[in-house]
């Protein structure tokens, strides 16, 4: 029965058995940690034959020895499968080092202090530089422009991507509002994966949010499906070569989820103008990427067909994990009124509410017991969730067992603190 119509001594004999079983959580001196969403070791390892695939032939297809300096913009190669990645030919990809969060860092800061198509488009010279932020989103993507003095707009994230009505209404009416943060497909954290009206009304935004707005396209899960069902996602650059805002987005993607978290490939597609001037912009850093781990990366994931077989054996590696906390929620949570959640068919997260008011209370008695999850309000531009009730879980990392044995008390957790808040309204 949903817990608004519970009467008081049912909450109360509820509490009593609550606090005992907090009580019994509290003693067992656990040590369990939700917080990131970075791959298990069992994942990582599915790459180990990374170390050696080249076996002394460092000669990429073209002849380029590899191990020199050079190839700005990456082997041809690794253009092509990464390319292929994003739904982008090769001559519209950019290979980087190892972090697509860096490539995104490198481009809005370009944006914002030196212009796309020159000083006079540097974002910079307004006063007010503003970003939407569908949220919950990605804690890094916020930090970015926290760092970067770019006011961020929280806007609605849906079941189908961002409250597009809205997103169009504050482009339309305030020129401040300089691009837009997006993760399409099985998003951080709500997993949703962005319809194709979405898709073509984000790729419309160019022509509304006037030349210099931009598309921060952060596909980091394109390929990191749990279920063969999982929902496709349309192509924006299709979408906006059909509206010519083929200016106004950047795709971002990396292999940090494929093969290795701190040593993948990271990579990145746009107009041919933007990618040549961010190319010109890039050379003042760097004479070239990482091209022997670029080419490690092409021979070890050899084409679309084994990168697939690659992603399943990932998927079942997580999916357990996914279904446990899933399963979990359900039996001890649906129908209570105590949290919804979704119930994504890829990517890394589960997304969790609250009750209002209560998502910080829950990390804390959380954390009281040696449960560590990640801070509420992350998932909210400046930490702040308006309503105090999302909390981002990650269930990839920690071994099955412990993604149990961590989901069982957070539910404990939920429950005491709900019950707590509404013997206290009462
Ligand atoms: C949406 C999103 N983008 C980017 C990243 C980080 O990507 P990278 O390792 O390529 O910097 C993450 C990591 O969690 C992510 O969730």
């Amino acid at each position: 029965m949903p817990i608004d119509q519970l009467p008081a001594g049912e909450l109360e004999s509820q509490l009593a058995s609550l606090d005992a079983e907090y009580e019994r959580l509290g003693s067992l001196g656990l040590s369990l940690d939700l917080t990131r969403g970075k791959p298990g070791v069992e994942q990582v390892a599915l790459s180990d034959a990374l170390d050696g695939v080249l076996q002394g032939n460092y000669r990429a297809a073209d002849g380029t020895d590899v191990r020199n300096y050079g190839g700005l913009d990456g082997l041809p190669e690794a253009k092509a499968l990464f390319g292929s990645m994003l739904g982008v030919p090769a001559e519209e990809t950019l290979v980087g080092g190892n972090s697509s969060l860096t490539l995104m860092y490198l481009t809005l800061d370009f944006a914002l202090s030196e212009g796309l198509r020159g000083p006079e488009s540097a974002w910079g010279n307004e006063d007010t530089v503003k970003f939407l932020c569908p949220s919950p989103g990605y804690d890094r993507h916020f930090a970015i422009c926290e760092h970067l003095g770019i006011e961020m707009i929280p806007v609605p994230m849906l079941d189908h991507g961002p409250d597009m009505d809205q997103v169009e209404a504050l482009v339309r009416e305030d020129r401040s509002i300089k691009g837009m943060w997006c993760v399409p497909r099985f998003s951080n954290p709500t997993g949703c994966v962005y319809s194709d009206e979405t898709v073509d009304r984000i790729a419309r935004l160019g022509r509304i949010a006037g030349e210099h707005f931009l598309v921060f396209w952060d596909n980091a899960y394109a390929v990191h499906t749990l279920y063969d069902d999982a929902p496709a996602l349309a192509s924006i650059r299709h979408r906006c070569e059909e509206h010519g805002t083929e200016d106004s987005v950047f795709q971002f993607g990396s292999t940090s989820k494929i093969t290795f978290a701190g040593s993948g490939v990271a990579f990145l597609s746009s107009s041919p103008g933007n990618l040549a001037a961010l190319k010109a912009h890039l050379a003042f850093q760097t004479i070239g990427p990482d091209k022997v781990n670029q080419l490690r990366h092409v021979r070890f994931l050899q084409g679309e067909e084994h990168l697939a077989a690659h992603m399943r054996r990932h998927c079942l590696i997580i999916r357990p994990r996914f279904e446990t906390v899933l399963e979990t929620l359900d039996r001890e949570l649906a129908g209570t009124g105590m949290g919804d959640w979704t119930v994504p068919r890829g990517g890394y997260f589960i997304s969790f509410d609250t009750r209002p008011g209560l998502a910080r209370e829950v990390v804390r008695l959380a954390d009281a017991i040696g449960v560590k999850l990640t801070p509420a309000g992350a998932t909210w531009p400046y930490g702040r969730d308006p309503e105090d009730r999302n909390i981002r879980l990650a269930p990839t990392f920690p071994s099955l067992e412990d993604v149990r044995a961590t989901v069982e008390a957070f539910v404990v957790c939920v429950k005491l603190a709900s019950i707590r808040q509404r013997l206290a309204e009462n």
